[in-house]
């Protein structure tokens, strides 16, 4: 079987600092390699910025700055936020590194080679902002301003020599590829967008721009920069050494699992990139994911529309993995989400703070009182102990199967559940009646001791910290998380010294 998973975000564009919508691509796709990671797969994740294009010309030119400056103080931004994001990735890259030019450059040719590209003339519509092209039918007219449809952002009117790409001969590879690979782009219903944009017909994709200069140049035609979207999907084969398709990474990690992307990118990912690496004779990924948008009120929140939440003023107010826990639980995944201050507390406050802080704490204090802070040695379980002990054997390949099918809701419900029904166990059991009990007693609290670990053991793709906090308990370390010990209902060695741990979450106070 083949253990190694390859997960990407999409590229930030560094035109202005991160906002919660980059915030939630990253925190999502860090869930996806964390759980692949203790379910024993080798995992590279990938994230970083897109930095060339005119989209950032401009606005570099606004802030009077050349746009490598200004690219590097904001792709910094990105990366710090990777780090207050607790992000496990394994490589961050920038596509104005000589590694990713010397990718890109090599695929041009390759295509170029391979008659896959010709030269001729664009005229049309382009807008900045989403760099993309869009045909008449995609544009409407408001307010005598000129829109795309799609993202209603405005465009402009574009006249020039380019190279085009023969995306319409690629047309009947694309829908043969999408039915083969029936999860090739989830959820389904963006899969349905996809297919019908395909079937209604390709155009031959303009991939060169010739009115401008920060990008990456035209190998054969110095008087060219290449379409900044065709630069920017190589970084996903860039940053395992591509050309050198027969080094260690490309080998273990081509064709990526994932690309985790917003819905409004789907095209580029599901359309174009496949169909570039169809006519380079390289493999297509696995799958793409259209995740949905944050809103502010109900529209997208974006830098353009200037209604952007900054991720870090939630989390030095709340906490990181309260923010996480909360776009994972509450963001039904796939659609869009808000982000409401009154949920996020209730979260901390139900959830985290009432169900599975009180359970470690009231469990810890009462092995420290009566068991002299060690893993009691269990009689046998009773059905009501089994009851739960087993739903995590029972439900573990589910969870596998969530995961794989990028089924975050139900993922999260099932630990939402445990974390209730172990409470409630704990405090149904009443151990503190048992004392003239002792065998009861001790199991009991081994029972609600292995409740803890499995449920930590769970939570660590989504709260990492607080997860591995509570695993201090028992002295688990990150490196040795196994999911599947999830499955033994007797992992505690009795006589275990276990630590207490400071309080995990603080609930926070309504009225504040
Ligand atoms: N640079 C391109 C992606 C190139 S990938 C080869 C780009 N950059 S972006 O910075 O504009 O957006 C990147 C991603 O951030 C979006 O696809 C989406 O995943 C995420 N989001 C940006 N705004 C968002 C929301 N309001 N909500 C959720 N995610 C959104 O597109």
């Amino acid at each position: 079987m083949n253990k190694n998973y390859y997960i990407t975000t999409p590229i930030y564009y560094p035109s202005a600092k991160p906002h919660m919508g980059h915030a939630y691509s990253s925190i999502i796709a860090d869930f996806f390699a964390r759980f692949k990671k203790i379910e024993g797969f080798n995992v590279f994740f990938l994230t970083g910025t897109d930095e060339h294009g005119l989209k950032i010309q401009r606005a570099a030119e606004k802030n009077n700055k050349n746009p490598l400056e200004f690219c590097d103080e904001i792709s910094k931004t990105f990366k710090e936020l990777s780090k207050t994001l607790n992000l496990s990735n394994n490589d961050f890259i920038r596509t104005t590194e000589k590694r990713h030019y010397k990718s890109v450059q090599n695929l041009w040719n390759i295509l170029e080679e391979k008659g896959e590209i010709y030269l001729s003339k664009y005229s049309g519509w382009y807008s900045v902002s989403d760099e993309a092209f869009y045909s008449e039918d995609e544009i409407e007219e408001i307010n005598g301003t000129k829109s795309a449809k799609l993202s209603g952002s405005s465009v402009e009117w574009v006249e020039e020599e380019s190279y085009f790409f023969k995306l319409s001969k690629w047309q009947d590879k694309l829908l043969q590829l999408y039915e083969k690979n029936e999860n090739f782009i989830l959820p389904k219903s963006r899969k349905n967008e996809v297919v019908s944009f395909v079937k209604s017909g390709l155009k031959d994709l303009s991939v060169s721009r010739k009115s401008f200069s920060w990008g990456i140049q035209v190998p054969t035609n110095k008087d060219h920069v290449i379409y900044v979207w065709l630069d920017a999907l190589t970084n996903y084969i860039s940053a395992l050494n591509y050309p050198d398709v027969g080094n260690d990474l490309y080998k273990k990690y081509w064709p990526a699992d994932l690309h985790l992307i917003g819905k409004d990118i789907l095209r580029f990912h599901a359309v174009y990139w496949p169909a570039f690496l169809l006519a380079a004779n390289l493999p297509a990924p696995k799958r793409i994911y259209g995740h949905g948008w944050i809103l502010s009120g109900d529209v997208k929140m974006s830098k353009s529309k200037g209604n952007i939440l900054d991720p870090i003023e939630i989390i030095n107010k709340f906490g990181l993995d309260p923010l996480r826990y909360y776009l994972l639980k509450e963001v039904s995944f796939g659609n869009d989400g808000n982000i409401s201050e009154d949920k996020l507390i209730s979260c901390i406050n139900s959830d985290l703070a009432n169900n599975f802080g009180n359970l470690c704490q009231r469990v810890l204090a009462f092995t420290d009182k009566n068991l002299d802070l060690e893993v009691p040695e269990p009689d046998n379980f009773n059905s009501e102990d089994l009851n739960l002990l087993d739903n995590f054997s029972k439900n573990y390949q589910n969870l596998v199967e969530f995961i794989n099918q990028q089924n975050i809701n139900s993922y999260m419900n099932f630990i939402v559940d445990q974390m209730f029904l172990s409470n409630k166990y704990f405090n149904d059991q009443e151990p503190w009646k048992k004392k003239d009990n002792r065998k009861r007693l001790n199991t009991i609290i081994y029972t609600s001791l292995e409740l803890i670990r499995k449920i930590s053991m769970l939570l660590y793709p989504v709260i990492p910290s607080s997860a591995l906090k509570a695993l201090d308990i028992f002295n688990i370390e990150e490196e040795s998380l196994n999911l599947e010990s999830i499955k033994n209902n007797k992992f505690l060695k009795p006589k275990l010294k276990i630590n207490k741990i400071n309080i995990l979450f603080n609930k926070v106070n309504v009225d504040d």
